[in-house]
């Protein structure tokens, strides 16, 4: 067995204190290995995001531990990390800077991490997510959700990163276009052998993306399934029953 890429060992992550005391995630566990596709289902505040953000030192480890690499993360991210380790967000509008040009948001990354070959490298991610060059000097508004989308997923793969965290990132778009984006993300992993830890609702998204998955209720991991479980439907727990049949029709029958 190789290290995994991912680990999260017995994470319990907790928000403020006295009343206002949230256990978000509970001794959660669960590994990610290299160049698979990873998914957390479950429905909203369930602690998904949460698993997300301790990974990337936005919200605390009060127990366990997050591992990369086969090394446990703590304080602040090294340069190294935050380059191998992206995040991909929901909102394809909050996310993108209104007054900057695309050239300029994938610029950014650029610089921070003090890459050179800017023009390659821009011209390069444009043409991975299928956007025309001559996005390059449009501003956010003069794109549609599922064009913002791919800048977004641009901006982060312009680092060449190792594994993105995948934050409902196609949540806010129409189904159609829902469809486009996934299609893309498993095309540029299987094209870049990226690692996905993919956060969803929807467990037909999960579905459609993920080579495993662990089921999430109230903090809680409930049941942890590989794709050919779900789709011969050898699910234990209610709730898991329960979410597939919330999405049925979606989720992929089994093969015959
Ligand atoms: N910064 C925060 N401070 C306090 N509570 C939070 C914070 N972020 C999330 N929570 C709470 O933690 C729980 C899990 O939230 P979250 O991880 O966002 O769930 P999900 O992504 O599955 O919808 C929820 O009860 C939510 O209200
Ligand atoms: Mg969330």
């Amino acid at each position: 067995m190789s290290v995994p890429r991912i680990a999260v060992d017995a994470l319990t992550t907790v928000y403020g204190e006295g009343a206002r005391r949230v256990e978000a995630v509970k001794a959660v566990s669960f590994s990610v290995e290299p160049g698979t596709a990873f998914g957390l289902v479950g429905e909203s505040g369930s602690g998904k995001s949460t698993v997300l953000r301790a990974l990337c030192g936005l919200a605390p480890v009060s127990g366990g531990r997050v591992l990369f690499d086969g090394e446990a993360l703590s304080g602040r991210r090294s340069r190294a990390f935050t380059r191998q380790v992206q995040m991909v967000f929901q909102d394809p509008y909050g996310s993108l800077h209104p007054r900057h040009t695309i050239d300029r948001i994938l610029s950014e990354p650029l610089s921070i991490h003090g890459l050179s070959d800017r023009d390659r490298r821009i011209e390069a991610a444009l043409a991975d997510v299928g956007l025309d060059p001559a996005f390059r000097f449009r501003l956010p508004h003069q794109l549609s959700g599922g064009q913002r989308q791919r800048v977004a997923i641009a901006r982060v793969l312009i680092l060449e990163p190792s594994v993105l965290l995948l934050d409902e990132p196609t949540s806010a778009l129409d189904a159609s276009i829902q469809a486009e984006i996934l299609n893309l993300l498993a095309r540029l992993r299987r094209e870049h052998g990226l690692t996905y830890l993919f956060v969803s609702h929807d467990l037909a998204v999960i579905d459609h993306m993920c080579d495993r998955l662990l089921v999430m209720r109230a903090g809680e991991a409930v049941e942890e399934l590989d794709a050919e479980a779900l789709a011969t439907r050898q699910v234990e727990s209610a709730y898991t029953q329960a979410l597939m049949k919330a999405s049925e029709g979606f989720v992929r029958p089994a093969a015959v």
